[in-house]
């Protein structure tokens, strides 16, 4: 392969930046999602205390506690609740808080359940407060309160439901209510993977997906994934594109080396900490128009034309795990690792 196939002049082959590409992601995932325990990688200490609170209610023959799991998207969230289900043997019902519209919807679900059913909710900061009115008493006490008739004739009609495990899923644990939050027997927080974990999850896809990478670029595609197991899955697959359109390593010339690793990133403007140009906008917008910050979220949100809810989602985690980024009361500011990165200086001063 000639070095200008493989370099930034290639924009011609520019793929989907890797936030944008929701039902790709959804079709890797199933293909990919790990159908047994020993199967998912990382996260130990979560799998473990799920698996006390499981094989208790198991020995109980109860259905299991609700559950909340909070964290970054793409880190294994619904994979989980698939887990728990399949442990429990039992079905899973799946919805998402702003596909719940109206208190009907949720009777309709929730009379509908099976006994020991899972209830997957994913989304669940987005659950309207009229509907979160109508989860409580059926969390709490397997009770259905429904309001029939209007004004002065206006009854409440109760119905008992049969046991079932509710799992939540969000990733913004802090824009759940207080009562909503106090009703899981557990919370557990995914964090972002290391990136040991993520190369063996990179492995695994490989081999479950028949691509040929070396341990070089195992290395670097895992290094470049931001900790979530979604955007390695995503960068594996588009580096087996690059290396099969332009050659890579290997017997056939179609394994992912390191020079097809690399070349890839840079097709994708991801850096080598995984940052993309959204990140370094992000970062380069506070400190070249709000001197490093600190900045308000809302001003900060105006500046990037971004929505405020994207940025607290999506690019901030990562971003305060790399320790680049730092959320204080007065707003945010960038850390000197940030110039650092970025070869910036910082306020004049050599880095
Ligand atoms: N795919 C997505 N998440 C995974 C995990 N934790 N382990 C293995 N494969 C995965």
């Amino acid at each position: 392969m000639s070095r200008e196939a493989k370099g930034g002049k290639n924009k011609a082959f520019l793929m989907p930046k890797p936030h944008s590409n929701q039902q790709e992601d959804r079709n890797i995932d199933s293909t990919l999602r790990p159908t047994a325990w020993d199967e998912y990688i990382g996260q130990e200490k979560i799998k473990h205390g799920l698996r006390v609170i499981l094989d208790a209610a198991k020995k109980r023959k109860e259905a299991a506690d609700h559950l909340l799991f909070s964290g970054p998207a793409g880190l294994g969230k619904t994979t989980l609740a698939y887990l728990v289900a399949r442990d429990l043997g039992g079905i899973i019902r799946t919805t998402s808080g702003p596909a719940i519209e109206k208190t009907g919807d949720l009777a309709a679900i929730l009379t509908n359940l099976t006994p020991n059913e899972i209830l997957f909710i994913d989304e669940a900061h987005r659950i309207n407060p009229m509907i979160e009115e109508v989860l409580y008493p059926a969390m709490e006490a397997r009770k259905l309160h429904l309001v029939v008739g209007k004004g002065p004739s206006a009854r409440t009609l109760s119905l008992d439901l049969p046991p079932f495990t509710l799992i939540a899923a969000t990733t913004r644990e802090n824009l759940l209510s207080q009562p909503l939050r106090s009703r899981f027997g557990a919370t557990m927080r995914l964090g972002y993977y290391e990136p040991a974990d993520i190369k063996k999850i990179l492995e695994r896809s490989a081999a479950i997906l028949g691509i040929a990478a070396d341990l070089d670029a195992v290395e670097i595609l895992a290094r470049a994934s931001r900790g979530t197991p979604r955007v390695a899955n995503r960068l594996l697959k588009r580096a087996r594109d690059f290396a099969e359109v332009h050659g890579g390593g290997g017997p056939d010339g179609t394994a992912i080396d390191r020079t097809a690793a690399l070349a890839t990133l840079e097709m994708l403007e991801i850096d080598e900490a995984g940052l993309e140009p959204s990140d370094r906008r992000l970062l380069t917008t506070i400190i070249e128009k709000f001197n490093g910050g600190p900045v308000g979220i809302n001003t900060l949100s105006a500046a990037l034309a971004e929505d405020r809810g994207v940025i607290e989602d999506i690019y901030e985690p990562y971003l305060m795990t790399l320790g680049f980024l730092q959320r204080s009361s007065a707003g945010r500011v960038v850390l000197p690792a940030a110039y650092r990165h970025l070869k910036i200086k910082d306020r004049g001063e050599l880095l």
